[in-house]
């Protein structure tokens, strides 16, 4: 119904969050009614045109029923690895599915795979598998891999340490992969080019860990730097600061999968939907304080 004045209502998860924040505001500045929803509704952003659903948690069927009813469409922003994921994100999608929605929109992760190397994008595939058989109208959007995981990633003294060597990746903003998705929900027609589509979102360039973080001490006027170290040193050190194995797994194979190569392709999505360049990782509009991803 674009054009026509009037949009479909959109539900609108994790909007509590950095993704889903920014793109309720860009829908609310559009004119998109939208439910926001959340587990604490204290925390949802209050914004014209909205109203704010819950508390509601993806595994908590009825809750989320209850949260989603009125709407049309659902954008579920994967939420954090749990181990049971794909269990949470199923029941949300067919909690909406209950109360009438009919279209949905999933925030997945650049190079999801069965065999990704990066653990997390193991599991956002198999919540694409589940969307693929569902039978339900959806778009995928993978997101590259976000511009600000560099700063949360660093210690105190500023300094990124991990197996990246020099490989490449197309980081990305969340403000642009927010506009994406915008792009996506504002063709609220009965069909959309974006049905059954998988969107990777990257940056305009690939960038080395060294390189991408030397565009956040430019633009953060901080001292940040990477240091590379071998699989076996990340693995020691992270040992010894007293992680779960299953988080060394998580943060070695995030750096592993840049050294891979696999996620340095860059894509013409920002533009192509959004008429604009993609913003370069100096560009990203805020930075997370260092040690936040431990
Ligand atoms: N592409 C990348 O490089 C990258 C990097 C890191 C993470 N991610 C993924 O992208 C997602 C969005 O990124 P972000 O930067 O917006 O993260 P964020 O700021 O941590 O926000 C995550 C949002 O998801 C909500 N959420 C998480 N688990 C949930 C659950 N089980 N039920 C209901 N809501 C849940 C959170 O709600 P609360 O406020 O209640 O916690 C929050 O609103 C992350 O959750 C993660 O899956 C991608």
């Amino acid at each position: 119904m674009a054009g026509q004045g009037a949009h479909a209502t959109v539900a609108v998860t994790g909007a509590t969050g950095a993704l889903g924040g920014r793109l309720a505001r860009r829908l609310a500045e559009q004119g998109v009614p939208q439910l926001l929803v959340g587990r604490d509704v204290d925390r949802l952003p209050e914004l014209p045109g909205t109203e704010r659903r819950g508390p509601a948690g993806y595994a908590d069927a009825a809750a989320m029923r209850a949260a989603l009813d009125g709407a049309s469409t659902l954008v579920l922003v994967s939420g954090r690895p749990t181990g049971r994921r794909l269990e949470e994100h199923a029941t949300a999608v067919e909690a909406a599915t209950e109360v009438g929605v009919d279209r949905v929109l999933y925030v997945s992760l650049l190079g999801a795979g069965p065999e990704a190397t990066y653990r997390n994008a193991r599991d956002h595939w198999l919540t694409e598998q589940f969307l693929a058989g569902s039978g339900v109208r959806h778009t995928v959007v993978r997101a590259g891999i976000y511009a600000s995981t560099p700063a949360s990633l660093a210690d105190d003294a500023l300094t990124v340490r991990g197996p990246g060597g020099s490989g490449r990746a197309a980081f990305v903003t969340h403000e642009d992969i927010a506009a994406v998705m915008a792009a996506v929900l504002l063709d609220d027609g009965p069909v959309s080019e974006h049905d059954g589509a998988v969107l990777e979102v990257t940056g305009p360039e690939a960038l080395t860990l060294s390189e991408a973080v030397a565009q956040i001490a430019e633009s953060t006027g901080r001292p940040y730097r990477y240091v590379a170290e071998t699989p076996e040193e990340a693995f020691v050190r992270r040992w010894r600061m007293g992680l779960s194995g299953e988080q060394i797994e998580a943060w070695i194979s995030w750096y592993l999968a840049i050294a891979g190569g696999g996620l340095s392709t860059v894509t013409d999505v920002v533009p192509r939907l959004t008429g604009s360049p993609a913003a370069r990782v100096v560009e990203a509009d805020w930075w997370p304080a260092p040690g936040r991803a431990s």
